[in-house]
């Protein structure tokens, strides 16, 4: 019986390219890789950083990272950093996540984030994503003070929901998550967005959607 189900945040529920996307005239042709730096660089900080056992919070490494693919990308523009991370701060939702999460709410499950982002940040994305009120809860990193895929953020996360292993789903657009929840004993989903080659993740029980509409129904819940 499936109680809860557990989304990671940033490219799962919320389009982290939506950010340079709103801005890409101002960077012209290489916005897409511009935005794919900016992305790279800020989950390498969080892995490093931890294997440093020097935690420094998402949002900061967030503004590093765009410095990084600013310097790298020739772009010195202080007023296009600021509208970058105001933007980062009320990043798109993909379409089909609200009534995604309106069907799953409907039908008595509970919907959650776990993500690496600090508190303020992913407070000000799903107000601005217009999600807050379908989530039951918003569950950061920030207060075990690692980042995923450690296991003790997955059990954070059942923690904090007070459910088990068992009872709940974990989903993600970054396969090396939903390897990381996987290895801690959760039932996972890989939102495939951009079809990307699989990479982390074991041939055998891995359920794999191109997105979120169909969760509900695989679930066996109402489709919404
Ligand atoms: C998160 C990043 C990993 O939301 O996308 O945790």
């Amino acid at each position: 019986m499936i109680r809860a189900c557990i989304f990671d945040a940033y490219g799962t529920l919320l389009d982290v390219h939506s950010a340079v996307g709103r801005h890409a005239s101002r960077i012209g042709d290489i916005a897409p890789v511009f935005s794919q730096t900016w992305r790279t660089k800020q989950l390498e900080y969080s892995w490093v950083g931890s294997l440093m056992h020097r935690y420094r919070d998402f949002w900061t490494l967030t503004c590093d990272a765009l410095d990084f693919a600013m310097e790298r990308h020739g772009i010195a523009d202080t007023a296009l950093r600021a509208d970058l991370l105001d933007a980062y701060r009320r990043l798109d939702a993909y379409p089909e996540v609200r009534p995604m999460l309106v069907a799953l709410k409907a039908a008595g499950v509970r919907t959650a984030i776990l993500s690496n982002g600090s508190p303020a940040m992913l407070g000000s994305a799903i107000v601005a994503a217009g999600i807050a009120d379908v989530l039951d809860a918003t569950v950061s990193v920030d207060e075990i003070g690692i980042y995923k895929p450690d296991p003790r953020v997955y059990d954070l996360a059942l923690r904090r929901l007070g459910v088990t292993a068992a009872e709940v789903t974990f989903q993600s657009s970054n396969a090396w998550d939903v390897a990381g929840a996987a290895a801690f004993g959760l039932r996972t989903f890989w939102i495939n967005r951009t079809r990307q080659p699989r990479e982390y993740l074991a041939a055998t029980d891995l359920d794999i959607l191109d997105d979120l509409t169909l969760l509900p129904a695989r679930l066996g819940l109402a489709s919404g």
